[in-house]
């Protein structure tokens, strides 16, 4: 073991050539090889039907490298450490000869980490190819999200994999948590008890979710198209950050205290009927337009699209949660695809003081907010109100950011990827920033009736002009509480 208590372990990732595994997984592999946080005897094994020779392989992965790694974290030397961990096989994945081929391959390889880059419908084959060989008693196994596109499928698979692992040895990516400021969220609402205090309806008036990113589809219509923003952005990744922004503080750390207090949070999720869509959830789609300066293409025109098309590129939701602590507190969310930059961010808006006693025309700049942003440029910043300096000024009121901004306060050059800590933390064992099953269930559950209310409604996404922020109804979703999203040109 490093001194991060890594174990010695071979990891095996099936579907290595794909997309995934070539822009993110070997990357960060690289990267924890070059900080020397995988201890020697760690093995990379990949796995897929197209394998080739390994002069090929070795040529291909050492390429992606090149392409996904900065250039100045390209270390010759860390490569080359790299490259004489990795070996391959060709394998079919539901071949049972195969299964037995790879059993020959791990024969002495000790603890395996078993990375599912693959579609999920192919997670319960793997599963029983690798107990049909005896290795499933040694593996952990990394399931990659979408796990299923409604609560029934996602049933299936998961009971599929819970067939040859039991939970402890099951880690569900959702890589929004493996991110550095989402972490710290744990940090700053639990080790401040100046958050803590304020943490409820009683203090906090509304709360927004900001997931913007410029990218479009990226060659991925196949998928996205089945999928929409609300399976591939809301069901997972925003609720992720809603239930680490409003659960109750857990009791320690582990694993399950965590899971169980953001578990309450998902079943205290208030249903979005049809009859209440109205007002609480836009879709959209983009149409053609420009993102920083560029021209691009609509949703409709990208390559391989079905012009009929009435999937959401972007979706604005107004959500509550039934519960003490939030009760009358509306949390708005919104994510889009081809938005004018890339940005996650949470605005956390304080209510006004009780009595007022400053100038009646000052009174609408009283505005407390924490701005968390998560990326890019990771920072806290509190919009504080200060007196306006000057003999002249009287108790003029001014808002100002006390800011935190990670790289200039600690001086960290780079901020990990999400999948180098999501890696490491499989290496140790530790499950806390893996998504348990009933989180996953919980969910898709609430998910899905909002899904089949906006079927029922049969009203299609309304258009919006790539490099803008959503359809004009969104504005208008948190404009009907007096509100507007933070920051918007
Ligand atoms: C993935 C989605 O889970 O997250 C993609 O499938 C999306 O559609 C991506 O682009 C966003 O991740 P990040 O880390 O770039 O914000």
């Amino acid at each position: 073991m490093t001194s991060m208590n890594v174990e010695t372990c071979t990891v095996v990732i099936f579907g290595a050539m794909g997309d995934l595994a070539l822009r993110k997984l070997f990357p960060a592999l690289y990267q924890l090889d070059r900080m020397h946080l995988l201890p020697d005897g760690v093995r990379i094994m990949a796995l897929g039907l197209e394998i080739e020779t390994e002069a090929t392989e070795n040529a291909r992965i050492i390429g992606s490298l090149r392409r996904f790694v900065p250039a100045e974290e390209l270390d010759e030397d860390a490569l080359g450490r790299f490259v004489e961990r990795l070996c391959y096989q060709a394998m079919d994945f539901l071949l049972a000869e195969d299964y037995l081929l790879l059993a020959d391959r791990l024969e002495g390889h000790g603890q395996l980490i078993a990375y599912f880059a693959t579609p999920a419908a192919l997670y319960g084959s793997i599963c029983a190819g690798l107990a049909g060989v005896d290795l499933a008693g040694r593996t952990r196994v990394v399931l990659e999200k979408p796990i299923g596109h409604d609560l029934k499928s996602s049933r299936v698979i998961n009971n599929e994999v819970a067939q040859y692992f039991p939970e402890d040895r099951t880690y569900r990516i959702d890589h929004y948590l493996g991110k550095e400021t989402v972490q710290n969220l744990v940090a700053l609402r639990f080790a401040n008890s100046l958050f803590e205090t304020q943490w409820n309806h009683d203090y906090i008036s509304h709360v927004e979710i900001t997931v913007a990113e410029q990218v479009g589809i990226e060659g991925r219509w196949g998928y996205f198209d089945k999928a929409g923003q609300l399976r591939d952005m809301v069901q997972n990744h925003l609720l992720q950050l809603l239930c680490l922004l409003a659960m109750d503080p857990p009791s320690d750390l582990s694993a399950d205290s965590i899971r169980d207090e953001k578990v309450k949070v998902l079943k205290a999720l208030a249903p979005i009927n049809p009859s209440l869509l109205f007002g609480q959830v836009v879709r959209g789609q983009y149409v053609k337009g420009y993102i920083q300066g560029q021209a691009v293409p609509g949703y409709l025109d990208e390559p391989n699209a079905n012009a009929e098309s009435d999937t959401e590129t972007f979706v604005a939701l107004r959500v509550e949660v039934r519960n003490w602590r939030w009760a009358g507190v509306p949390f708005y969310l919104r994510t889009g695809k081809r938005m004018p930059e890339k940005l996650s961010q949470i605005v956390i808006h304080f209510k006004a003081p009780p009595h007022y006693i400053f100038a009646a025309e000052q009174r609408p700049l009283i505005d407390n907010k924490l701005i968390i942003k998560l990326q890019p440029n990771e920072s806290i910043t509190l919009q504080v109100m200060t007196k306006e300096q000057g003999l002249d000024k009287g108790m003029q009121l001014r808002g100002g950011p006390l800011q935190l901004n990670f790289s200039d306060a600690f001086g960290t050059s780079r901020v990990p990827d999400a999948y180098e800590r999501l890696l490491l933390e499989v290496m140790q064992g530790k499950q806390n920033l893996f998504v348990r099953k009933d989180e996953i269930e919980h969910a898709w559950a609430w998910c899905d009736q909002l899904i089949s209310g906006m079927r029922a409604q049969g009203e299609s996404p309304k258009p919006y002009v790539a490099g803008s922020w959503g359809p004009t109804g969104s504005i208008a979703l948190i404009a009907r509480d007096g509100r507007n999203w933070y920051g918007d040109a």
